[in-house]
């Protein structure tokens, strides 16, 4: 549904974006992960028209950005990182006022408002002036106002950046529904804890170049991170640990405690050989908890150039 193939986009002598080439699927949602300055928001520039690219191709649907530049605005959805400011206008005004200008007819914009504004749940603030609500809702409302052509893609940079938590799920919540809806979502971000519960895939940037993508389930043998399960026996520990260190699977056990932290050389099924382990040799298990690895820990890790 999104695909960039060998995009260049230079400013004077800076490579923004170099050679990036990615690929999102219909009904995704894909997380474009990477620090300040990565070039992601110029890589969504490009892919809803706004700017030109030096070199490569850029396709929505199928439809080279640059060709179709009509074609493409309406089946794109696009919410910059930052929101124009709209002084003296309500809500309902702002969304009306968009809806005119994706030329909707004017006995259907009503409805239509009516229906995002209960999407993302702004019914209470119709009448509210836009410039008096607060960060979390003028997200919403952003959002509110890519869906108002009813858009089959996405393209949203940073929505949950300067949100508090609540209000952060409440637009992780949002972002699902829109994918039961069938949306394809792109979404930017470097907080990336925030992604990693919604994102069927990410793509990690750094430097406008691509330096992973792929489901965080491929992120881990990339990294060479061993994952880790920390287990609690109620009796032995002492055997508990002999017994683990010598799986083939296992390459590290430390007792931390009255905790066990085991390391595997790869992370396939290991949890259910500890348990048998244990059971067969009759201790009795409290806990046996995978630690996940983090998009923290992963983008820090990709970024530190481990990976190229
Ligand atoms: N119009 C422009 N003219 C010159 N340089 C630009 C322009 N737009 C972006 N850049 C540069 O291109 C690089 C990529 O910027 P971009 O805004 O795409 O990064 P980003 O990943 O969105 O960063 P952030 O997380 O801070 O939003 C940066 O070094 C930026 O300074
Ligand atoms: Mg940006």
């Amino acid at each position: 549904m999104i695909e960039t193939r060998n995009l260049h986009k230079n400013f004077g002598n800076l490579a923004a974006v170099a050679d990036l080439s990615l690929t999102i699927e219909e009904g995704d949602i894909f997380g474009f992960i990477g620090p300040n300055g990565a070039g992601k928001t110029t890589t969504m520039r490009i892919l809803v028209t706004l700017l030109e690219p030096t070199a490569g191709k850029a396709f929505i649907d199928g439809l080279d950005v640059r060709r179709n530049g009509k074609k493409v605005r309406k089946l794109v959805g696009y919410m910059p990182d930052f929101m124009g400011v709209y002084d003296d206008l309500k809500v309902f005004e702002y969304l009306e006022f968009f809806a005119a200008a994706f030329g909707i007819e004017r006995k259907k914009r009503k409805s239509i408002v009516e229906g995002v504004l209960e999407l993302t749940d702004l019914q209470s603030k119709q009448s509210a002036a836009v410039d008096s609500l607060s960060r979390g809702m003028q997200q919403r409302l952003g959002l509110a106002r890519v869906l108002i052509h009813d858009p089959k893609v996405l393209i949203l940079d940073e929505p949950a950046s300067g949100l508090d938590p609540r209000a952060r799920i409440e637009i992780r919540e949002l972002l699902r529904e829109l994918k039961r809806m069938g949306k394809t979502i792109m979404i930017s971000s470097h907080i990336l804890s925030e992604l990693e519960e919604i994102c069927d895939h990410v793509g990690i940037i750094e430097h406008g170049k691509l330096v992973f993508s792929g489901t965080l389930e491929e992120i881990r043998p990339h990294l060479g991170i061993h994952s880790k399960v920390r287990v609690q026996v109620a009796n032995n520990q002492d055997k508990a640990v002999e017994l683990l260190s010598a799986l083939p699977q296992v390459r590290q056990v430390q007792a931390l405690g009255d905790e066990i932290a085991v390391t595997f050389h790869d992370d396939q099924k290991a949890d259910g050989v500890i348990a048998r382990t244990l059971v067969k040799a009759n201790l009795d298990i409290i806990a046996i908890q995978p630690e996940q690895l983090k998009l923290d820990d992963a983008f820090l890790q990709l970024t530190k150039g481990i990976v190229h």
